[in-house]
């Protein structure tokens, strides 16, 4: 029975000849945060994108919210960050806040307060007014994590959130994170950073088109009897060579 915030079972994903998903298992429970991990190229942005009914599936179920995907109402529901920037680049970054919270349907004091508030979370307050042309990649990234965090979706999807985004910053956003988990929301992340993974609940590791593996952090570097996740991936990825 599928009862979390997101569940995949039995999903298959192919392009032409290459099949990228063979057989992914996958769940996010409420008050979660899950991490997706794998090589580059695994097809962790096609879990995502599939997930969230961007992509058809070519076999399996993707439930969200207790609905099979594609649903189009459920997007409201959810603030995704895709992997590669969307933005508007001749707005300035408050332009392009303004538009995808009234796109989120929020008005007037909530809409300042939520744009207030995710662009602190991101560290972009004080850049909110120069055109987005002028932001550097780093920027850009955090506008795209800002622009998911308006009205405080129940459930976060976010693709490689914090690709050149600096140490201190990585960890106000993962308090942020933490705290958005703590008020019961769930996030899937994908992430390259196996710091990041260690911060998780659940560490998914995506191989060969499966989730080989998906475990609290602990138990996974109990089970490859290993001390980080960094070094799961390693043991992982060598044995399944
Ligand atoms: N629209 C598409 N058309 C054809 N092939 C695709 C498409 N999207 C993804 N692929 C292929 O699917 C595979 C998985 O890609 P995906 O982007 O999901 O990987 P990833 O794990 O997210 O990689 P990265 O860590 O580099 O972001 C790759 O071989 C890629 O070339
Ligand atoms: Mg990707």
């Amino acid at each position: 029975m599928a009862d979390g915030i997101i569940d995949l079972e039995h999903l298959v994903k192919k392009f032409g000849k290459q099949t990228v998903l063979k057989d992914v298992n996958l769940a996010v429970m409420p008050q979660q945060i899950v991490g997706l991990i794998g090589p580059s190229g695994a097809g962790k942005s096609t879990v995502i994108k599939t997930a969230l009914g961007m992509e058809v599936t070519d076999g399996g179920t993707a439930t969200v919210f207790g609905q099979v995907m594609p649903k189009r109402p459920l997007l409201s529901r959810i603030g995704y960050m895709a992997q590669t920037d969307a933005l508007y680049e001749s707005l300035t970054g408050r332009e392009n806040l303004k538009f995808f919270a009234q796109m989120k349907g929020l008005k007037k004091a909530a809409l300042r307060e939520s744009i207030d508030h995710v662009s602190h979370v991101v560290d972009l307050q004080d850049d909110l007014d120069k055109r987005v042309s002028g932001y550097s990649g780093g920027m850009m990234r955090r506008l795209s994590l800002s622009i998911a965090l308006l009205g405080s979706p129940e459930l976060l999807v976010l693709d490689e959130p914090t690709v050149g985004i600096d140490p201190a910053l990585r960890r106000q956003i993962w308090q942020e994170l933490d705290a958005i988990r703590d008020e019961g929301r769930s996030i899937l992340i994908t992430t390259h950073v196996m710091e990041e993974a260690e911060l998780t609940d659940k560490v998914a590791l995506l191989l060969g088109g499966k989730v080989i593996a998906f475990d609290e952090p602990a138990a996974l570097k109990a089970q490859y009897q290993v001390d980080s996740i960094e070094n799961v991936f390693l043991k992982a990825e060598g044995e399944f060579k």
